[in-house]
């Protein structure tokens, strides 16, 4: 069954040269703005995409911003490649059966949801502001594993769906119990083809099982472990887990976090969510 859906990962574009180019550039710290305006002005669908980000209601600026340079002094470097990142990721992973079988709607909210609890975790818990973007895109991005099951295997997707409803198991227990591995692991995959690595990727491959993840990224994997959990919690979007399971204490510990805390941030995080689903429009 793995076979089938590495081929078709295989067959998934891979990012588009900019794109490739803007985040190899965004990783050195050398790096200026000039030079970013450099690969993103080759790229008009790009541009158009940052000028429109950033006069977007998510920026909320009072006056239009017409210079590129301009632009991306004024969103920063890492925003701009996550934009280029989710633009691309977004671009490419569009479903045919998907809508049968996982809504898309549901599961982008889903995503977004936990995209913007992960970031609002990074922010509560004075991560470096730099960051935080990075913190929303490993959210936006921390299910895509499900996909190539609903072109791959729709039939079987959907009973491993109401199999998990029915037996109050976790999605990604079942997805092991009917295939041999679950959506982390083909999220991994995925990540691998596009050669998206670092945090984004451990988050990814280790959002369900926190007390396996020896990397450097814990402070990123967790928060995306509890911005799972917490976006289900309060309801928002569907990716097809009805039975999350709660990251253990050590999680919320190791984050200097507690789940009340972030509850009480409720009302914060809706808004957020409204702001922030101007960033999938654009990136879609
Ligand atoms: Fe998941
Ligand atoms: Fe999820």
């Amino acid at each position: 069954m793995i076979k089938a859906i590495e081929k078709f990962i295989d067959k998934m574009p891979s990012l588009p040269a900019t794109v490739s180019r803007v985040m190899e550039i965004c990783d050195d710290p050398a790096t200026s703005p000039a030079d970013l305006n450099k690969v993103v002005g080759l790229d008009p669908v790009l541009m158009g995409k940052v000028m429109q980000l950033i006069n977007s209601a998510y920026y909320g600026r009072p006056n239009k911003i017409t210079s590129l340079v301009r632009a991306i002094i004024l969103l920063g470097l890492n925003t701009v490649k996550n934009l280029a990142l989710s633009t691309a990721v977004l671009g490419n992973l569009s479903s045919d059966h998907a809508n049968d079988i996982l809504n898309m709607d549901g599961f982008w909210e889903h995503s977004l949801c936990t995209g913007v609890i992960a970031k609002k975790i990074a922010a509560a818990t004075r991560i470096d502001p730099k960051l935080h973007e990075e913190y929303f895109i490993a959210g936006l991005l921390h299910d895509i594993g499900k996909i190539p099951y609903t072109n791959c295997f729709p039939q079987e997707y959907l009973t491993a769906i109401s199999k998990s409803d029915l037996n109050n198991t976790p999605l990604h227990k079942v997805e092991t119990e009917l295939f041999g591995f679950d959506h982390q692991e083909i999220g991994a995959l995925i990540t691998k083809h596009w050669k998206i690595e670092g945090a984004i990727r451990n988050a990814v491959e280790f959002h369900h099982r926190s007390n396996e993840y020896e990397g450097e990224n814990k402070s990123l994997v967790y928060a995306v472990a509890v911005a799972d959990y917490l976006s289900l919690y309060l309801e928002r979007g569907f990716a097809g887990n009805r039975h999350p399971v709660e990251p253990e204490s050590f999680v919320y510990d190791a984050l200097g976090i507690s789940f009340d805390q972030l509850e009480a941030m409720s009302d914060e995080i809706k808004k957020e969510i409204d702001k922030a689903r101007v960033f999938l429009k654009i990136s879609q």
